[in-house]
């Protein structure tokens, strides 16, 4: 695996090979689910490129940036072992070379706002920048997320409707831990105690999704009782909503494909999950 920090040997080491790229970004402190995508990226693609960069612009709190989890080497290890070609590990001045108020930026509207775009002012703008900067980066042909970040899939997937981006974009099934809590690098700050509590976020999800496979409607009130649920756990709620699958517009009683997002405070972490729901 080669490993690149600027553009310009990005731009090199791309140019060296044949073959349709698949790109996987990342923020490192890779988990499983990190890897779930690396693999589904070797599957659909003779050369995978994976990128490491902790994104300045998209985190709303400075405590939240520094204390980000940085672990460059072990990462580097583990996409050696998945036969990934190329690691791009970017400075943060190599992105933001004059500073980050000065770089453009790319807002995607209506499906940023609410739920995680409500709560982190900004959070999606500087997600969906980062994100069309490295497709012009590194110019794959396919691009991995995963379903864990719901809306931030549907963000990635309107900006490339919208600016006609020349990438296929793929989403992958949320990797779990065997207790049911959604893999992340923020579960890490969680005491012994308050991972014991965490997988209540899943199973609150499952409750509720449930009881629209039985058959009930009444969205306002199953969202109240999936807000009930995380707060019995000693989890402080931040939204419990169910949604349209395809654009996160509020369901209605006659949509088929509809997802359950929620996300709670825990201690020091901010916990996130969603569960897709499919009515007949
Ligand atoms: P990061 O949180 O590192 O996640 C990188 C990718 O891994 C995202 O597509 C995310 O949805 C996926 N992922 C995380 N946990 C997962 C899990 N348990 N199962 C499946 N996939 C999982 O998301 C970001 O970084 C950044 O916002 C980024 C897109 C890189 C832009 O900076």
């Amino acid at each position: 695996m080669k490993r690149v920090v600027e553009p310009a040997e990005l731009r090199q080491a791309l140019a060296l090979g044949r073959g349709r790229v698949a790109f996987v970004p990342t923020m490192g402190n890779l988990h499983q689910g990190h890897l779930a995508l690396v693999r589904r990226a070797r599957e659909l693609a003779e050369r995978v490129v994976v990128s490491i960069f902790v994104n300045p612009l998209q985190f709303d709190r400075k405590e939240d940036l520094e204390a980000y989890p940085r672990t460059l080497e072990r990462d580097a290890e583990l996409l050696e072992g998945e036969g990934v070609e190329l690691l791009f590990a970017p400075t943060v001045e190599f992105i933001y070379p004059e500073g980050m108020e000065r770089h453009t930026r790319v807002e995607v509207p209506v499906v940023s706002e609410g739920l995680c775009g409500a709560s982190r002012p900004g959070h999606f703008t500087g997600v969906a920048t980062i994100v069309c900067k490295l497709f012009n980066l590194v110019q794959p042909q396919i691009a991995v997320f995963g379903k864990k970040d719901y809306q931030q899939l549907l963000v990635v997937r309107k900006m490339v409707a919208d600016l006609a981006l020349p990438v296929e974009i793929l989403g992958v099934e949320t990797v779990r831990e065997a207790d049911g809590l959604a893999m992340s690098s923020r579960n890490n700050y969680l005491t012994t105690e308050e991972r014991r509590r965490a997988p209540a976020l899943y199973q609150a999800l499952r409750a509720v999704a449930q009881a629209m496979i039985a058959g009930r409607r009444d969205y306002g009130e199953l969202e109240s009782e999936g807000r009930a649920r995380l707060d019995a756990a000693g989890l402080q709620v931040d939204y419990f909503e169910i949604r349209r699958a395809e654009d996160l517009a509020p369901a209605g009683e006659n949509d088929g494909r509809l997802v359950i997002l929620a996300a709670a405070f825990l201690g020091k972490a901010r916990l996130i999950d969603n569960l897709e729901v499919e009515l007949r």
